[in-house]
């Protein structure tokens, strides 16, 4: 068990909080502020217990001085200043003077936010290669460090991992919830256990699926990396993605998990990727040398739809199709639609599933959507995460 916030004497501590504001932007505007308003229950709890809290995150990547401009936190800073009703004071630098003393006339109560931490990767990556003297520094102005930032947890930062080796360390409430409620999925999942996958690559759901296909009653394959499943079969897949590194690993799943693995029966194909493509539904053994799958096909959403309707637990990865062409949407929104409906607890992983759920409106349908994308799939994975394995235990 991880130390929590609530084991700290916070009353006029420096107390850094690394958050997750890694969120997404169109034309320099949040255009999904999820991670923000979850990371507010810690945040408050900091405050009303009048900690000086310092807030740190990544945004983005930043590899030129160019993307310092549209990577700036200080969008994140307004946000969350509305949100809270209290003042977020905005650092605009990661290091120095200004930074020092912003942080020594921090008073308890007061709440700052500190510019992108990926700023100091134009400095020789300093962050993201979890630079010691940096971490060090960092730590070095604070008392207490809390990780609230879930989905960063995989990265090797200095501000999540690095920190934390120097300063007494905990989780804040969206961290405990996120671990609470995988927890209660993975270690003693209800069954039938269902996991869905979807998602371009094979490559990128090969941990999970080693790791879930024991306990799993079955794994569902969507989206993309069916058609290295259907082509490991020996099916015509045509112009379809294929991930061919992975095609063993697809026969071998095939081989000794036959009644586990659970292909589309159909599937949308177009002519090109391209949302005004002509298009057809075709049988899986059917796909034609110039056609490429663009979505499962009502068949399949049948056939997955009844395995979701019997289940006890749900984890769903990845999209069915196309996510990014709203033609090519229909698989993703019902197989969501059906989770939305059925008695099981279904945990949805981040990222682009987390992204559909919130855009078709079943944000409170759920167990739980994890705000982690890359995190969760560690996490599926059965990997320790970098970030909480940095953390002190209780
Ligand atoms: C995420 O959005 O998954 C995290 O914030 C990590 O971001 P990254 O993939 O840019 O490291």
């Amino acid at each position: 068990m991880k130390k929590t916030i609530k084991n700290f004497k916070l009353k006029n501590k420096r107390v850094i909080i690394r958050c997750d504001f890694n969120v997404p932007m169109k034309d320099g505007k949040i255009t999904d502020d999820t991670r923000i308003k979850e990371s507010i229950p810690t945040i408050l709890f900091a405050l009303r217990k009048k900690a000086k809290v310092i807030l740190m995150s990544h945004l983005g990547k930043v590899k030129t001085e160019e993307d310092k401009e549209n990577n700036s936190l200080r969008v994140v800073a307004d946000a969350l200043s509305e949100l809270l009703g209290y003042e977020v004071k905005f650092c605009p630098v990661t290091h120095g003077d200004y930074f020092e003393e912003m942080v020594d006339e921090l008073k308890p109560r007061e709440v700052m936010l500190v510019e992108n931490t990926r700023f100091e990767d134009l400095n020789g990556k300093m962050e993201s290669m979890n630079d010691e003297a940096l971490a060090k520094y960092w730590a070095s102005h604070a008392d207490i460090f809390i990780n609230d930032a879930y989905g960063s947890s995989h990265r090797n930062h200095a501000s999540v991992v690095g920190i934390p080796t120097y300063i007494p360390s905990g989780i804040g409430f969206l961290v405990e919830n996120e671990i609470k409620c995988l927890e209660h999925i993975i270690r003693k999942p209800s069954h039938p256990f269902i996991v869905v996958l979807g998602g371009a690559k094979v490559s990128d759901k090969i941990g999970v699926i080693e790791n879930l296909v024991e306990k799993a009653d079955k794994i569902i394959i969507g989206g993309g990396m069916a058609f290295t499943f259907l082509k490991a079969k020996g099916y015509e897949i045509g112009k379809s993605i294929v991930d061919e590194a992975s095609i063993d690993f697809c026969q071998s799943m095939l081989k000794n998990y036959s009644d586990k693995i659970v292909l589309p029966d159909d599937i949308v194909v177009g002519l090109n990727f391209d949302a005004s493509t002509t298009i057809r539904v075709a049988n899986a053994d059917g796909i034609r040398m110039n056609e490429m799958g663009m979505d499962i096909g009502p068949m399949t959403i049948k056939k997955f739809s009844s395995y979701i309707r019997e289940a006890g637990s749900v984890v769903m990865n990845g999209p069915m199709g196309i996510f990014e062409f709203d033609r090519f949407n229909t698989g993703t929104k019902a197989i969501l639609e059906c989770m939305a409906n059925s008695y099981a607890d279904v945990l949805i992983g981040g990222g682009d599933t987390a992204a559909a759920a919130m855009k078709f409106g079943y944000k409170d349908r759920f167990y739980h959507i994890s705000t982690g994308g890359g995190a969760t799939l560690m996490y599926l994975e059965g990997k320790k995460l970098p970030g909480l394995a940095a953390i002190e235990d209780r």
